[in-house]
């Protein structure tokens, strides 16, 4: 058995390591393509934040703000949390760098590390990757038809089968506080028959019974008045036009009259994307990606009024996905040559010779730190490429270099300043 290294890295939290890169850099590129396709420009906003900005923008009673956050104070004195997610200082980033006075609607997005402090369980991480997209300073409700289409865009380039997508409206200030008082009724005369977790949020939060997985709360849930019967004129002809709009641009979705989501920003449309079902047939519980629009966040934060809508997805679980679809990354060019030295004079013009392949932009392995010639040739053949240039000290002394044919095994000898030109065009065929 392995001996168990002294440090471990924390819980939830792990190492990106080489071989698992190039999912982060093949979602990177599928995700700036589409950004820059839809004019949205990217930002980065420091990884801490004042603790209040996320107390007061994501609200007290969640579950981030109670449970979740990473806090710490400064030297200074100052309470500092990592950024459990990024809308709140986008929103403030938004007032800081007066960007209310750009044309609008302002479009930003994001990729980077995010923090919560999860119980650990799979699926949830407590240093988790999210790429987002925001869209301040716009009202209709075309832009939120096209954030959910951004959204799916992405998880479709990035050949994701198995898609879902998830609406619902949640009101605004004018309806949803008589909704939340129906629904407070309602299950405060079935009180008893609700789990733990819900009689709390029956005092805390009433519209998170809603999103309630325990079995003894479905019945209840189901009987339960519906926000879509309650929304005011405004937000059901704005949730019509989101309907219509995602029809137009046929992008699948169900009503989910149960989504309210998990931070109290949220006005209007909310929505989700998850998949389908699981490989096993069940029915997928994390998110990949979720948002919605958020009219009265910067306004909380003391900027002018302003509407605006994005959302965020999560890399881990796509890259999870896209490993379990078996979904196969555009290939990376790996080297077609490799370079064998032996002898000090030869190992000095290996390392100049290195460098006229990286000027020219052509790929070369090599294993400098090896003397032996067999052990250089071994390690061409595991990497399976279709030449090794042999550069011993008798050629290192002629100027020249033998170019090997693995196939084949046809040499040739040609002069050293010529090797580059003539691999280019070997290469060519
Ligand atoms: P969220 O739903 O909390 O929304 O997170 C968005 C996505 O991040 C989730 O759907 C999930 O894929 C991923 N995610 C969240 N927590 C974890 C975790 N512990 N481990 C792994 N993945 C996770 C937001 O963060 C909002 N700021 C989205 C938004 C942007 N709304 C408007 N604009």
């Amino acid at each position: 058995m392995a001996k168990r290294s002294k440090f471990q890295s924390p819980t939830g939290m792990h190492d990106i390591l080489p071989e698992n890169q190039k999912y982060y850099k093949r979602i990177y590129d599928v995700v700036s393509d589409i950004a820059d396709f839809y004019g949205f420009g990217k930002i980065d906003t420091p990884i801490v934040e004042e603790t209040e900005l996320f107390s007061k923008g994501i609200g007290l009673a969640t579950d981030i703000v109670k449970k979740q956050m990473y806090t710490l104070k400064t030297r200074g004195g100052d309470s500092l949390a990592l950024r459990p997610e990024g809308t709140a200082p986008i929103a403030r980033a938004y007032i800081e760098n007066g960007m209310q006075s750009r044309p609008q609607p302002l479009k930003l997005w994001y990729f980077g590390p995010f923090f919560r402090y999860e119980r650990p369980q799979a699926k949830r991480y407590r240093q988790f990757w999210q790429f987002g997209f925001e869209a301040l300073g716009e009202k209709s409700p075309v832009i939120d038809a096209q954030i959910i289409q951004i959204f799916y865009n992405i998880l479709r380039e990035l050949k994701l089968k198995n898609l879902l997508v998830e609406v619902n409206s949640i009101g605004d200030s004018q309806c949803r506080p008589y909704y939340k008082k129906l629904l407070a009724s309602y299950f405060r005369t079935r009180e008893a028959s609700l789990c733990f977790d819900c009689k709390r949020r029956l005092r805390e939060n009433v519209l998170r019974i809603l999103d309630c997985k325990e079995e003894k709360c479905q019945p209840i849930k189901a009987e339960a008045p519906q926000i879509l019967d309650h929304l005011c004129d405004e937000c059901r002809a704005h949730f019509k036009e989101v309907l219509e709009f995602l029809d137009e641009i046929e992008i699948p979705y169900n009503l989910n009259p149960y989504l309210v989501r998990g931070l109290d920003y949220y006005t209007k449309t909310v929505f989700e994307i998850f998949l389908e079902k699981t490989s096993n047939g069940e029915i997928s519980q994390s998110a990949l990606a979720g948002g919605g629009r958020y009219d009265k966040l910067i306004k909380l934060f003391r900027g002018k009024e302003t509407p605006a809508c994005g959302a965020a997805a999560g890399i881990e679980r796509i890259i999870d996905l896209m490993k379990s679809q078996k979904i196969k990354l555009p290939s990376e060019t790996e080297p077609q040559i490799f370079l064998a030295q032996l002898g000090s004079l030869a190992k000095r013009k290996s390392l100049k010779l290195l460098e006229s392949f990286r000027k020219s932009k052509i790929k070369v392995a090599e294993s400098f730190g090896r003397d032996s010639l067999n052990a250089q040739f071994n390690r061409a053949d595991k990497l399976g490429v279709k030449y090794t240039l042999i550069l011993g000290q008798k050629e290192a002394l002629e100027e020249v270099v033998i170019i090997r044919d693995m196939k084949t095994g046809k040499q040739e000898t040609v002069k050293l300043d010529k090797v580059v030109e003539k691999m280019k065009k070997r290469l060519k065929k």
